[in-house]
């Protein structure tokens, strides 16, 4: 892996009511890491504790135990905040400002007052889509154009690592769409994106690494290829099959679908030889043998319902 933008190691974080017993382990003991240059998806049902480990991260409150490096700091240090650009969970803007205002008085609170940062600010705003918008009072913005706003606060100071809380939450699939293609045009210039959400199929689009959690526990941490391959079921492609070869296909449990390029049979990756076999004993051509890979919303859901553990 890359050098680690972002490391967590054996975090636990509890949540105390004042003058009250009760007690919330929003995490324990959680451990992973995401690499420079990377988009990493946080994954995980509402509760999870992402929210929690992302105000870590921005040292917003403290952990109770563990330890927590991002850009190689202590979360909190301004060498560390200079170079990330943030976007939190249902963040809300002053409706009677237009964007560029926003963004200026953003500019203003970084302590970045130069001319130069200014006049990119044009830029950002077609970045995002949101030239031609730039008398609109933000009140009247629609929820996406909100969402895209608030991408382009956390560009703002070119930052180096992005750290987004639900970036797509609430928008539409088109609005989801468009944060997606942007935040794979910051990938491309190799910028590290930490964000979370439980849009699984559109994550699966962009990210390289993975981190699952639930009830504030580790369940997965890993690349995301790696994750989506389980080796349990292969994917063999013949070109001729008979109907009787078939039919035995199916009395052991395959899937067979005949395709324009072939026959396409998946199975148990242990009965993978003797399908094989079968195919070949037949006089059929095998054209490729492969292993099938779930997605990310399948094994996203097998690891939340088993509790699964480990790195
Ligand atoms: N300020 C807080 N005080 C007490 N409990 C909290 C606080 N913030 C979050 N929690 C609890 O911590 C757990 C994790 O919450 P959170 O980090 O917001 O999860 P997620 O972002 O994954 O939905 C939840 O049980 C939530 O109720
Ligand atoms: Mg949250």
């Amino acid at each position: 892996m890359p050098a680690a933008a972002i490391e967590f190691q054996n975090v636990t974080k509890v949540y105390r009511r004042m003058f009250r017993e009760e007690q919330v382990t929003a995490l324990s003991c959680v451990s992973f890491e995401a690499g420079a240059g990377e988009v990493c998806a946080f994954l995980g049902p509402n509760g999870a504790g992402k929210t929690t480990s992302i105000g870590l991260l921005m040292g917003f409150h403290f952990a109770d135990s563990g330890e927590i490096r991002v850009l190689g700091c202590t979360p909190g240090d301004v060498r560390a905040k200079e170079k990330i650009g943030f976007l939190p969970e249902n963040f809300a803007f002053y409706k009677y400002l237009t964007a560029p205002k926003l963004l200026r008085f953003h500019l203003a609170l970084a302590g970045n007052r130069s001319a130069e940062a200014a006049a990119r600010i044009p830029e950002l705003l077609a970045k995002v889509r949101l030239a031609g918008y730039e008398e609109m009072k933000i009140g009247k913005y629609s929820r996406g154009m909100v969402q895209r706003l608030g991408l382009a606060q956390a560009f703002l100071g070119d930052p180096q690592l992005l750290i987004l809380d639900e970036p797509t939450s609430g928008l539409d699939p088109a609005g989801r769409k468009e944060i997606l293609e942007l935040l794979l045009a910051l990938k491309a210039q190799g910028k590290t994106v930490f964000l979370s959400s439980h849009i699984l199929p559109e994550v699966e689009q962009i990210c390289d690494r993975i981190v699952i959690i639930d009830r504030g526990r580790l369940l997965r941490a890993g690349r995301l290829q790696e994750m989506l391959s389980t080796g349990d079921r292969v994917e063999l492609v013949a070109d001729r099959i008979t109907e009787e070869i078939e039919q035995a296909a199916a009395a052991c449990g395959a899937v067979v679908e005949r395709g324009p390029h072939g026959v396409r049979i998946v199975l148990d990756a242990a009965r993978k030889r003797e399908m094989a076999e079968a195919l070949w004993n037949g006089g059929c051509d095998v054209v490729s043998i492969n292993p099938v890979k779930s997605s990310l919303e399948e094994v996203f859901l097998k690891v939340v319902e088993h509790g699964e553990g480990g790195a």
